[in-house]
């Protein structure tokens, strides 16, 4: 350990983003500054080296910390007291969080992930973000059904009908991938718009999903795949969701019918009892409470393809059938809205997933883009999942600008934002995969920034 490290560098969530005034009172009553602060006492109560800040520590708040508190002398909670287990108390402000007036109703909103405080890759199954067109249902799975069935006849042998215990019964996979939304960082194409790293970047979440090839399904109902390149996904919602899917992404194993999310049934919100996964597409082909498949030999055309989720080109035309999400990174601590106590040592985290494929390197600068430190990739690195990646940092006191900038398995590398709108314009919702820089100021306040 360095004599840098030594002086373990603070952080914490600021209030005005993160805490009602009353949580800020009850915490600040405790004496404590949150999660970050929590972290700084473990990781200093983990280091030898750093006895002496311990020390203070117990000094300036409260003397019993390493003296006999409640819960070394007495007896706890039974089992079973919280059969399905929650969250502590001291971590209630990690909440998925709605941005207020950002449609005219909730059922038609956005619920974003909070990757501000969250580690590794995978998302907690109460925290993974949830968009809905119509809002939501917790659905009978006694009363769910998917069927299968042809645009034409002859296009398939047998249209079927399945019932949930059918689909469970049938050879299952288990696949970790990321779902972003297409519109996720949509609100920043013409400046800076969110402070935050959950309202800029949270439509992303990566679970570990169980279900069934959806080939085998096809198969099963003797589809002719040579005539059939399509099919069309729908839900059981009021919003009539549909979208069109190559047939070449079903032949390749991929897509999945899926009914479990971290190895329990998938959530009412994203879906239960059945949802399409469509790894490395955006989220809105992944087709909520799955209710028929119809197969084709053309792309649809249908509105969520035709009126949403369409590129409005500086030319004035719509692209259509943009996919797959773009290579893409963002440093989710420190990042908007977070505050740096003082300097020394920091470790920088972030997330970062493409849509074809691995991501094999990921950079980090924290001069606004000058210069750049490649970052450590943390285990698994897996295809279209998201890659967690860290690198030291010693903060100087001095303004900085940080940045990440990924690259993936097909050599892609993620743009700035001056490239991307070289291309695209300003003028788009959905795709945007640009990179994100926040700034650190003198105070050690964080926040959102655009760099060209
Ligand atoms: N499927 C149905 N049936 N209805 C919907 O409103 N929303 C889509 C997609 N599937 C939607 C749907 C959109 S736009 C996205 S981004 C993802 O679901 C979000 O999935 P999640 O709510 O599980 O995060």
């Amino acid at each position: 350990m360095t004599d840098q490290r030594q002086k373990t560098g603070r952080l914490r969530l600021a209030p005005e983003n993160f805490l009602s005034e009353e949580e800020v009172a009850a915490v600040a009553s405790q004496g404590a500054s949150g999660r970050r602060d929590f972290l700084r006492k473990s990781f200093m109560a983990a280091a030898s080296a750093m006895a002496a800040p311990v020390v203070a520590h117990a000094a300036d708040g409260d003397p019993n910390i390493l003296g006999n508190p409640p819960w070394t002398t007495s007896l706890g909670l039974p089992v079973a007291a919280n059969p399905y287990g929650m969250p502590s108390k001291y971590e209630r402000n990690l909440v998925r969080r709605e941005s207020p007036g950002l449609t005219r109703v909730s059922a038609a909103s956005v619920a974003f992930t909070p990757l501000q405080g969250l580690f590794g890759i995978i998302t907690p199954s109460g925290l993974h973000f949830e968009r809905h067109h119509q809002g939501w249902h917790d659905v009978d799975p006694s009363k769910h059904r998917l069927m299968i069935n042809g645009s034409e006849p002859g296009f398939l042998k047998q249209a079927k009908v399945y019932t949930m215990d059918d689909i469970m019964r049938l050879p299952s996979v288990s696949r970790i991938h990321f779902i972003e939304c297409g519109a996720n960082t949509g609100m920043e194409w013409g400046n800076v718009a969110v402070p935050t790293v959950q309202y800029s970047h949270g439509m992303l979440s990566c679970s570990e999903f169980t279900g069934v090839p959806l080939r085998l399904i096809l198969e099963d109902c003797g589809v002719d795949f040579k005539k059939c390149r399509y099919i069309l996904a729908e839900g059981a919602d009021g919003s009539s969701m549909t979208r069109t899917i190559p047939m070449e992404m079903v032949e390749s194993g991929e897509v999945l019918v899926a009914y479990g999310m971290n190895g329990e049934m998938l959530r009412p919100e994203n879906g239960y009892p059945l949802r399409l996964v469509v790894p490395g597409v955006q989220g809105v082909s992944w087709v909520k409470w799955l209710r028929r498949i119809e197969v084709g030999d053309k792309p649809y055309a249908t509105k969520d393809e035709a009126v949403h989720y369409i590129d409005l080109m500086p030319d004035g035309l719509h692209r259509q059938y943009t996919s797959i999400q773009e290579c893409k990174s963002v440093i989710t601590t420190p990042s908007g809205g977070q505050m740096l106590l003082d300097t020394g040592f920091y470790n920088v985290t972030g997330l970062a997933w493409s849509g074809r494929g691995k991501i094999t390197r990921v950079d980090v600068s924290f001069d606004g883009g000058i210069n750049w430190k490649t970052a450590r990739l943390e285990t698994p690195v897996l295809s279209k999942a998201l890659t967690r990646f860290n690198i030291d940092w010693i903060w100087d006191g001095k303004p900085a600008i940080l940045q990440s900038r990924a690259i993936d398995e097909t050599g892609y590398v993620q743009p700035t934002y001056g490239q991307l709108r070289a291309v695209r314009g300003t003028k788009s919702i959905y795709h945007n995969n640009a990179i994100q820089s926040w700034k650190v100021s003198e105070t050690g306040e964080v926040s959102n920034v655009q760099v060209l």
